[in-house]
């Protein structure tokens, strides 16, 4: 297909097409039900030999990949966290697809480079973040905690690592709560420094680290010969959005030198309500921040804002030119290759852009406070209906509930109809909805934070789940 006018046809039709999802996306079940393999035996072991037309291409799409697709934009999607997205950065990414640059260099599109760095420092105003960060956009959370971690290991080794590998290294360290994400995990693996090494530290009652229990193993790793190098606190934990204790955290790391990573990825996007600014408390002794706007900022899948107080450690542990990417400008501009691990980059700045200009902060902010709105609705019903209980505080758009009526004590059988709750929901197609355990307890998680949901959905929602969990009990 390389004729534009066909390309015009099809490009319109797609269009269409795509309008038509949004306004009827609610009619498709949220989670596929489709069996494992299924889709794939749909398609033909082998490449077709001869181009063929889009009418077969697109018919094929519509019956073989749409029932295996989930709803992620449906507003019956309430599971994990959001990977939300909207028109404005839709229409982004059409453009980004279309002008296929790979922006790997300032000259290799200067326009990519410089509308990065005036959407990070938009961003930093938006969110609160100090000044003296600067930003890049990396692809995913796990990327810049790679990165952070990386970085870390480097400034702690006196860039020893990159050059000559660990060699005789002291033992390094890094240290998270319990309740972390894996891509911390994910990231002291893949940085060598073996996972064995990073050091879980224990929570409240709220789910947050406690800061005493940090300090005590960094004295522990010390006495035996450790090198302490990073810790990673969260702004809003995977399994319940709690916040560790920054201001205490940073104190600690600031005495004994080590680097402070934030993992905000899903609550950063809350920074942009200045009632939530209290979590940064202790932001100015933190070397490195992310947060995802591809979660909860109508910012499509991938686009990752990483911040760090130093980017010259960055690029000195990144940074490689060789010959064939040598241009006549260096220095005076960002080659943001050299900010990460890649070195072929997406123009993902160009749909945070739209973004934010088309919602502007007051639209953003109107539905992000909505989000948590609904959140504190569902709260409310949990909190009056005497079978259910919250098992999180609720301080976003996510709710952690469980079903405990009154005569069923057990751990295990709690466990047990919970679990059968969320399959039985799930299986409706009307909503879907994750789950995480809490101290070992399954727990329902409901994420009020799709950027078409309203009221009603949530309602609906609650609705379907004391009915589910009536049935369960009953069964
Ligand atoms: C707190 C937290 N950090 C990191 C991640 C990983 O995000 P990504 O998929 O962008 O790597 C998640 C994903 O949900 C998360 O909740």
């Amino acid at each position: 297909m390389d004729s534009v006018d066909l390309f015009r046809q099809e490009a319109h039709r797609l269009v269409d097409w795509i309008a038509d999802y949004y306004a009827t996306i609610e009619k498709y079940p949220v989670k596929s039900a489709t069996r494992p393999g299924s889709v794939y035996s749909a398609i033909p072991a082998t490449p077709p030999a001869d181009g063929e037309d889009m009418e077969s291409i697109f018919a094929d799409f519509e019956s073989i990949i749409m029932p295996g697709i989930t709803h992620w934009q449906s507003p019956g999607f309430l599971a994990y966290f959001p990977a939300n997205n909207s028109f404005p950065s839709i229409l982004a990414e059409m453009l980004t697809s279309a002008l296929g640059a790979q922006c790997m260099k300032w000259e290799t599109s200067p326009a990519a480079t410089e509308l990065e760095e005036a959407v990070m420092n938009w961003l930093k105003q938006m969110t609160g973040l100090p000044d003296h960060f600067e930003g890049v956009i990396q692809d995913t959370a796990s990327t810049s905690t790679l990165c952070a971690i990386l970085s870390a290991r480097e400034k702690a080794t006196a860039y020893h690592v990159n050059n000559n590998g660990f060699g005789d290294q002291p033992v390094l360290r890094v240290y998270c709560s319990s309740e972390a994400h894996s891509s911390v995990e994910k990231a002291v693996k893949i940085a060598g420094i073996g996972r064995g090494n990073l050091v879980k530290i224990g929570t409240d009652r709220e789910f947050r680290m406690v800061p005493a229990l940090l300090e005590e193993a960094i004295n522990m790793d010390i006495q035996n010969g450790f090198k302490p190098v990073c810790v990673v606190a969260a702004l809003g934990t995977t399994g319940s959005t709690a916040v560790d204790p920054l201001a205490e955290i940073a104190t600690i790391c600031s005495k004994y030198g080590i680097w402070l990573h934030v993992d905000a990825a899903y609550a950063g996007t809350a920074l942009l309500l200045p009632e939530y600014r209290w979590m940064l408390a202790g932001i100015d002794r933190v070397d490195s921040f992310v947060f995802n706007p591809h979660k909860w900022m109508f910012t499509n899948f991938d686009c990752s804002a990483y911040f760090v107080k130093d980017p010259g450690c960055l690029v000195d542990t990144f940074k490689l030119v060789p010959e064939y990417l040598r241009t006549q400008i260096p220095n005076h501009v960002n080659d943001y290759s050299n900010w990460g691990i890649q070195l072929g980059r997406r123009f993902r700045a160009l749909k945070l852009w739209f973004v934010i200009r088309s919602f502007g902060i007051n639209g953003l902010q109107q539905k992000i406070r909505q989000h948590i709105a609904f959140a504190g609705e569902l709260k409310g019903w949990i909190e009056r209906n005497g079978d259910f209980e919250l098992m999180a505080p609720v301080l976003f758009s996510l709710v952690c509930f469980r079903f405990h009526p009154q005569k069923v004590d057990s751990m295990a059988e709690l466990n047990r109809l919970n679990e059968q709750i969320l399959m039985a929901v799930n299986q409706t197609g009307r909503i879907y909805i994750s789950h995480t355990k809490l101290d070992g307890q399954y727990t329902l998680r409901v994420s009020a934070s799709q950027t078409r949901i309203e009221l009603i959905h949530i309602r609906k929602a609650w609705e379907l789940i004391v009915e589910k969990a009536a049935s369960v009990y009953h069964a």
